[in-house]
């Protein structure tokens, strides 16, 4: 159990982890290129740790100083694998569709979260590829058999990354040309990566291109996370005034600063930088007077794990606020549209759920109280922020897993975690 005081206000600089979704694909990529790669400022949190295991049960050599990885891959991976991926959705799901193109058998597991989290989203495109992969009654552990993939035209029927970079991985071993169109372009790291990396991909508005290709191994510097970046800007936003450093602001990651612009939030980017693809900036947010906004299914992928922390500034703005086209958030690592609801209401706020999102109506001022974070990061995360900002703050029960993505974020926030 966490005890959070609440705070009057809240300011400083932050240097936060590395990006969560570029340090999977850097060390699954780096891991099947043949050659040698240094990952500097990686996160080492217990999703991507997930990801190296599994790498290295695959046969690559991966040797972890502080957040620098050396990655010694190989474009040919070790059969008969039985692939532990934990709590981590991005590793099962890329790495099916990745080994599936290596005409190896592998078993792909995780933990009882991972276990009923749907799989079928990736199974059945990779089938559309002559892909060889079954699940568990639509979930984990799934199997992959060696079969040779031919190119196909893949149209999803949500904007999920992970579902667009599964296909992708696999299509990289197909024979032919492969297609991912999807209705929201998502998070584009492994289409950027594999670029780099010197793969056959084009993209074309939300429809990607990829043919057969060889990777070659190339330094990856990740910038920090936007969303682990997301607590401190909205403390900044709530209590005061935060500088968080070196931020990724991809335009397919940075929804929070839409959601910021409608909830009238202030901040700035100094800074701006490009590593390895990827822009980077600092970004300043001061405290603001926030009102209610509107959310609907064309801003939902670019904030998709932001989606607690900005209803969290719904419950503290004033009017009313609604997202819809959220539904993606029932499959996360808990029912986030349930959990979220129930934290903002647990603290004094006014949340309904609905089917696919959430009416708000803001109070300004929430007295504070105790709340779970139901196993998921995002959520114990969310609930920390919400209480430094209440009137009395309150307690958080199991807040020991933020380390899937944010191994200190406790420690960053001035706390010990007992
Ligand atoms: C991720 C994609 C998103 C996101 C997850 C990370 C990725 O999931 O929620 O935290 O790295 O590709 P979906 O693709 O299922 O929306």
């Amino acid at each position: 159990m966490q005890r959070i005081q609440s705070r009057a206000s809240f300011e400083g600089e932050f240097e936060l982890p590395g990006d969560k979704s570029i340090t999977h694909r850097a060390i699954m990529l780096s891991s099947g290129a043949d050659g040698e790669t240094t990952i500097t400022n990686a996160l080492m949190g217990e999703d991507c740790v997930s990801t190296c295991r599994c790498m290295r049960s695959l046969g690559a050599e991966i040797d972890v100083d502080g957040t620098t990885l050396r990655v010694r891959g190989t474009p040919r991976f070790r059969r008969g694998r039985e692939l532990n991926c934990g709590n981590s959705g991005t590793t099962i799901r890329l790495l099916t569709g990745y080994v599936a193109g290596k005409m190896i058998d592998a078993k792909l597991y995780g933990d009882e979260s991972l276990s009923v989290r749907p799989m079928k989203r990736v199974a059945e495109p990779l089938a559309l590829l002559g892909a060889n992969v079954t699940t568990t009654d639509g979930h984990a552990p799934v199997f992959v058999s060696p079969t040779a993939l031919h190119g196909a035209d893949v149209e999803l029927q949500i904007s999920s990354a992970q579902v667009k970079s599964a296909v992708l991985l696999a299509g990289l071993s197909a024979d032919g040309v492969t297609t991912v169109t999807e209705p929201v372009k998502s998070r584009d790291h492994t289409e950027r990566m594999l670029q780099a990396m010197g793969a056959n991909l084009t993209v074309d508005g939300t429809k990607v291109t990829i043919q057969r290709s060889e990777l070659r191994a190339m330094d990856v510097c990740v910038p920090s996370d936007v969303s682990s970046a997301a607590y401190f800007m909205a403390l900044g936003a709530l209590k005061g005034k935060t500088l968080c450093k070196n931020v990724g602001i991809n335009p397919t990651r940075t929804g929070i600063l839409t959601a910021f612009d409608r909830l009238g939030v202030k901040y700035s980017l100094l800074n701006h930088r490009v590593s390895a693809g990827e822009e980077t900036a600092d970004i300043l947010v001061e405290r603001s007077d926030m009102r209610g906004l509107e959310l609907t299914a064309k801003d939902v992928p670019s904030m998709i794990d932001e989606l607690p922390l900005v209803a969290l500034l719904c419950a503290f703005a004033d009017g009313e606020s609604r997202i819809t086209g959220a539904k993606e958030l029932r499959v996360k690592e808990s029912d986030r549209i349930r959990t979220t609801a129930e934290l903002i209401n647990n603290i004094g706020g006014d949340c309904q759920e609905t089917p696919d999102g959430f009416i708000i109506r803001g109070k300004k001022k929430l007295v504070g109280g105790n709340v779970d974070s139901y196993l998921d990061h995002r959520i114990a995360m969310t609930a920390a922020v919400g209480l430094i900002a209440t009137e009395n703050g309150g307690n958080i029960a199991r807040p020991e897993c933020c380390a899937i993505s944010f191994p200190d974020f406790f420690e960053k926030l001035g706390m010990k975690l007992y």
